[in-house]
């Protein structure tokens, strides 16, 4: 089965959204606070209200889920967007910040497409096919061992029931890796890791509209997605951990070490 059609559109409505990413920065933007560190403005609302609207036009059966207004359970089709991915980066004026478009179809991400505007990159993956970067195919990295390794985490803003604030294991990879990235953007890290940049990544708390879309790209550049006891990730398990396959059990062994 193709999805050649759903990922061109996801690719062309990624690219619109992204423009609206830098008109916002351009323009400037108003900024709410949806929870303690946790940031929204008129551009995330924006961007979501346009990707929905498309999506509802060109696939009318298909529900639609995206982090600031929400949607329909993910019975059939769904998209999932998360309209500014690396919202506190926009709000700052940090250009590190994408636009994350997911397909579930039956409960499994078939199309993952993440456009960053400011360099223009357009990453894009279709089940089955492959992953690219602007029309590049993607690979991810071929490093063997976490002592070589570059590797990125976040820290999304703490709910007071979560357990893992993610300090020990940042500590630990800090002292077993090469270099250690807190970028901003999950989706972004995502990418980073199925383009080879990065060797690996891993988050706690995550929501689907962060990660659908990376943990497709990463798949398919042939790398490896869990949660952080190795069991498979979905989307909505309590950590995300990505490599490029080589280091995976062994970056699990580092953060076990430290929960
Ligand atoms: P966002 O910019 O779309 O909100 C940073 O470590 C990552 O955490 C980003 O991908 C960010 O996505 C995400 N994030 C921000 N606030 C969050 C929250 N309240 N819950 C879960 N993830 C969040
Ligand atoms: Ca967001």
């Amino acid at each position: 089965m193709s999805y050649d059609l759903e990922q061109r559109a996801a690719e062309a409505i990624a690219r619109r959204a992204g423009k609206m990413i830098l008109e916002g920065m351009r323009q400037g933007f108003d900024v709410d606070l949806k929870g303690k560190n946790d940031l929204v403005t008129n551009v995330d609302r924006a961007i979501e209200v346009f990707c929905r609207a498309e999506f509802e036009t060109l696939f009318p059966n298909d529900g639609f889920l995206g982090e600031e207004f929400g949607g329909q359970g993910p019975e059939g089709r769904q998209w999932v967007v998360d309209p500014i991915d690396g919202t506190l980066n926009f709000a700052q004026g940090i250009p590190m910040s994408c636009v994350s478009i997911a397909l579930l179809d039956s409960g499994k991400v078939v199309v993952g497409v993440i456009y960053e505007p400011y360099r223009d990159e357009l990453f894009s993956a279709q089940i089955g096919q492959g992953a690219d970067l602007n029309g590049q195919k993607l690979n991810t990295s071929s490093t063997e061992v976490v002592a070589d390794a570059v590797i990125a985490t976040g820290f999304p803003p703490l709910k007071t029931t979560e357990d893992e604030d993610n300090l020990e294991c940042f500590a630990a990879v800090t002292r077993a890796s090469r270099g250690l990235r807190r970028l901003g953007s999950a989706a972004l890290d995502l990418a980073y890791v199925a383009a080879g940049r990065l060797d690996a990544f891993w988050e706690f708390h995550l929501n689907p509209w962060d990660t659908l879309a990376g943990v497709l790209l990463v798949s398919e550049a042939g790398g490896a997605v869990t949660d952080e006891r190795g069991g498979p990730y979905s989307g909505f398990e309590n950590c995300v951990v990505a490599t490029n396959g080589l280091i995976q059990d062994e970056l699990l062994d580092t953060l076990q070490s430290a929960l």
